[in-house]
């Protein structure tokens, strides 16, 4: 048997029928190119019979995709059928998902018929969307709760009628893992037609468990799974893409493997839960804010020796740069070194002791220390020489007064002065900068937070300034913030000038 696993991505129809996520159509068109980016095999793009919102989408997403299988939903019904193939027009590669509910449920309570008719209508639906295309998904509706020996016979039916892909939907998340892979395993056993058709799982995860029954319909030789990003959808979500792609790709014993691109699956995940307004909870596997942090000393010590002790999967598989050592109150000096290092701030180990004695007395008044806290901390300690330092500021400023800034900067021991006047204190502050110094910057971020809580607290400022199409950022901290966003800002531009050795100093 094959041992690729198609990826069918639901979040645009599925995942979008969440209330207060709904998506507009260029919203959709920008999930569908990252999905297309990320390296899905099918875009169930929308269901277009519902309304024309839908209709439209799924023709948009046709036009902007190119290589994923477009997909459009119906009931079997003929007037579905016709709007979902009209709406896949100029996909390069289209196909109706039609389908019908299979359990004694929708057979009887939701359909009011009973299985012969049932049957009967699923083989017509899934000739009639032959007429138009020639991939065509089959899905049985509440296949979880269908009895296995009718389901069979439907299946044979709907291969036989040309379905490509047949669908067995949890639809109501009631299945345990091993009665599901069962269903499965039973389709593979008495299907007589079943190799002429990939078998997908559509899972949901009322019980937890849509990730646990994808993979044992995976095991027992499904090969399409329908999955959502975040595992949005229906009540509790669908099954999540990253889940099922990290199993596959982390058990090599199991010999499966996915188009995914998995680097792109964290920024993925950010886009999705920002324009859909669905925070990510953050202990949710793969891409929760928590998924790869560590924060008890204990575990922080043991992943810096070998990242592997902790980890089964490297963050940067999924996309996430960022250090998964977190600190807190509960790390040793191995972590706060380890962050000191990848700010370029070596200390021997009499000031990373005295570093470490500062770290802990701020942990325990901060939840969680984030880098520009260290840079305080050391910075407080006199660590890291600038060529550019300010040496005195006086700022004039209050209410109807145009505020002035007269400052003097030292410019490797040599001292030079400026005055300017500004819309603010700190706009006077930086024009004076910029007349003493000769680069050409543009500031294009510009951020004051207070450490703690009180008046007399030190102002953080961070700035990122632009220069020659590069991008410097700066950090300054003082209990006086105009002083703060000098300093940031010649942090910065310190910065530059160790990148390119240029002049510092404007000419005349
Ligand atoms: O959950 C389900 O059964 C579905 C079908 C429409 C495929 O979403
Ligand atoms: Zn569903």
């Amino acid at each position: 048997m094959d041992n690729r696993v198609y990826i069918f991505d639901t979040t645009l129809r599925d995942g979008e029928q969440v209330p207060g996520c709904q998506l507009n159509t260029i919203e959709k068109i920008e999930v569908a190119k990252v999905l297309e980016q990320l390296g899905v095999d099918v875009i169930e793009a929308g269901f277009p019979i519902s309304s024309p919102g839908d209709f439209k989408s799924v023709v948009e997403i046709s036009k902007a995709v190119t290589w994923p299988t477009i997909c459009a939903l119906t009931r079997a019904v003929e007037k579905d059928i016709d709007v979902a193939a009209e709406s896949l027009k100029y996909a390069k590669r289209g196909r109706i998902h039609t389908g019908i509910g299979t359990s004694p449920y929708h057979i009887i309570s939701k359909l009011n018929s009973n299985p012969e008719e049932i049957l009967e209508r699923a083989v017509a639906a899934v000739k009639y969307a032959k007429r138009y295309v020639e991939d065509v998904e089959f899905y049985a509706e509440d296949a979880g709760r269908s009895d296995n020996v009718y389901l069979a016979r439907v299946v044979e039916a709907v291969i036989k009628a040309g379905a490509t892909v047949v669908n067995i939907p949890d639809t109501t998340g009631y299945c345990l893992p091993s009665e599901f892979g069962e269903k499965i395993k039973f389709l593979f056993e008495n299907v007589p037609n079943i190799h002429k058709a990939i078998v997908s799982t559509h899972c949901h995860n009322d019980l937890g468990m849509a990730t646990a029954n994808t993979i044992a319909g995976v095991m027992n030789g499904a090969r399409q799974v329908e999955v959502t990003i975040n595992g949005i959808g229906e009540r509790a979500g669908n099954t999540s893409l990253e889940e099922v792609v990290m199993i596959l790709r982390s058990h090599k014993e199991l010999d499966l493997h996915t188009n995914i691109n998995t680097k792109n699956i964290y920024k993925t995940s950010k886009l999705i839960s920002s324009l859909m307004n669905m925070p990510v909870q953050p202990n949710k596997a793969i891409v929760g804010r928590n998924a790869f942090a560590h924060s008890s000393g204990i575990h922080q010590d043991g992943v810096l020796k070998n990242r592997e002790n902790y980890e089964i999967i490297d963050p940067v598989e999924v996309g996430i740069n960022e250090s998964s050592i977190v600190l807190t109150a509960r790390s040793g000096r191995a972590a706060l070194n380890h962050h000191l290092d990848m700010l370029g701030v070596k200390l021997d180990k009499e000031k990373l002791d005295d570093v470490y004695q500062d770290f802990l007395l701020l942990a325990d008044k901060k939840k969680d220390i984030k880098e520009d806290d260290l840079l305080v901390l050391v910075g407080e300690r006199g660590i890291g020489e600038r060529r550019i330092k300010l040496d005195f500021l006086q700022v004039v400023t209050g209410k109807n007064l145009i505020p002035m800034a007269t400052l003097r900067l030292d410019i490797a021991g040599e001292k030079f002065t400026a005055t300017e006047s500004g819309n603010g204190p700190v706009d006077a502050a930086i024009k004076a900068v910029k007349a003493i110094i000769h680069r050409k910057v543009t500031l294009q971020e510009f951020l004051i937070q207070a450490i703690n809580k009180g008046s007399d607290d030190i102002g953080k400022v961070h700035m990122q300034v632009e220069h020659e199409n590069n991008i410097f950022n700066g950090f300054g901290a003082n209990t006086d913030i105009i002083t703060a966003s000098v300093e940031a800002f010649l942090d910065a531009i310190n910065k530059i000038g160790n990148s390119e050795h240029a002049t510092d100093v404007k000419s005349n």
